[in-house]
């Protein structure tokens, strides 16, 4: 079943447009995650559905339900916010209540909605507390309770955990995934953090500058960047980026006449500017190559489970990635990489190519420990 469905969105605040023409279902019970950097108008997006702003054009329904033109609080969305704008003057549970004292909620019944909800949240001891006397994950968790307390069709998150420290964060986003694992309720979570969109999300939306650039599930996206921008966008550290020229023979030919990638025959005609993109993961350093530039190791980067090597060459800034303990390249190497692992965007369009012939995927490891050996 659709839960939301967006047709044809246009939003524009006078003369600028910051949506522009978009169109998603999103589908019943579902998470999904918006990713997109600051300004591209995410929050803009959430505003539109929940009815906080008008469309200039297109079309909004909530289970099969036109509500384009519906006021916002008959829309049965709640929305969760950065800043969590609590009642500074009314206890735990006076914040939690109010939308349902105001709706008209006897007193009893909303006393044990209270209850019951901050169970969920593990509020149950804090609610005859003041917002001033809470940390900033209990407060986040205070305006959590005050959107599922009217039990709402549709939550809408815009950057919920942005405030909150790294720890207090990874401990909220599972609280957050565990509840809509037990209540379903249609989420769409706003964030610019690409770990907490992988890990949250079951599709995820990455957007830019108005438009949507690719929609699907985490891998997808990570595996199948469909542009050069969520290619740049998602994976930490960032994708390789050579640019490149398409050669007679459809392989990618980087300045200085060398293949960083000779087994790809890309589906473009010959001329074609591209960008060739490879993770840092999926790079292999060898000693030597019989073709192909050499890379001088600059600094490294020890994060704990994996090594970031950055390197430079052939006027390209290089990054490796390799697991804690595994080799890496002390002196000068050539790089290769497979066919499989291998991204290409059109310079001009930033649209993914195909490669002429599929090529199965190799299984084995992409470290080849002789690589390495005499480095
Ligand atoms: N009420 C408004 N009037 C004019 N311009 C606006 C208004 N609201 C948003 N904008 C502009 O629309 C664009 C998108 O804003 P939006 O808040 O949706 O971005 P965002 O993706 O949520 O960014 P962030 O990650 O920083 O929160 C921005 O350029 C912003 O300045
Ligand atoms: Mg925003």
């Amino acid at each position: 079943m659709t839960g939301i469905e967006l047709s044809g969105i246009r939003k524009t605040f006078g003369e600028t447009e910051v949506v522009k023409g978009l169109d998603l279902s999103i589908r019943a019970e579902e998470f999904l995650v918006i990713l997109g950097p600051s300004g591209c108008g995410k929050s803009t997006l959430l505003r539109l559905i929940a009815g906080l702003e008008d469309v200039t054009q297109g079309r909004i329904t909530i289970h099969g339900l036109d509500v384009t033109r519906t006021e916002s609080g008959q829309r049965g969305c709640a929305m969760v916010f950065q800043n969590y704008a609590l009642y500074p003057h009314m206890t735990v549970a006076g914040n939690m209540a109010y939308g349902l004292k105001v709706a008209g909620v006897p007193r009893r019944e909303r006393a044990e909605r209270v209850a019951r909800i901050a169970a969920m949240l593990e509020l149950g001891a804090l609610l005859e507390r003041r917002p001033h006397e809470l940390s900033g994950g209990q407060r986040q968790r205070v305006a959590m309770g005050r959107a599922m307390i009217r039990s709402p069709r549709i939550f809408l998150f815009d950057e919920p955990l942005s405030n909150l420290d790294a720890k207090l964060r990874a401990q909220l986003r599972l609280e957050i995934k565990r509840l809509h694992r037990d209540l379903g309720t249609t989420s769409i979570f706003v964030t610019h953090d690409q770990l907490e969109a992988m890990t949250m999300a079951d599709r995820m939306v990455v957007m830019n500058a108005g438009r949507i650039e690719q929609v699907g599930t985490p891998q997808d996206i990570y595996r199948r960047p469909a542009t050069r921008f969520v290619a740049g966008f998602i994976g930490a550290p960032a994708m390789n980026i050579i640019p490149a020229l398409i050669d007679e023979g459809g392989r990618a030919m980087a300045p200085g006449g060398w293949h960083p990638c000779p087994e790809a025959i890309w589906a473009l005609a010959p001329g074609t500017e591209v960008e060739l993109g490879v993770r840092p993961a999926d790079v292999v350093a060898m000693a030597s190559a019989s073709a192909g530039p050499l890379f001088t190791p600059d600094v490294n980067e020890d994060v704990g489970t994996e090594v970031h090597l950055h390197a430079r060459g052939a006027g390209l800034d290089l990054t490796l990635s390799t697991p804690a303990g595994a080799p890496h390249p002390l002196q000068d190497f050539a790089i290769s990489f497979p066919a499989h692992v291998a991204h290409c965007f059109v310079e001009e369009t930033g649209q993914r190519a195909a490669l002429r012939h599929s090529i199965p995927e190799r299984t084995e490891a992409p470290w080849p420990e002789t690589s390495l050996s005499s480095i």
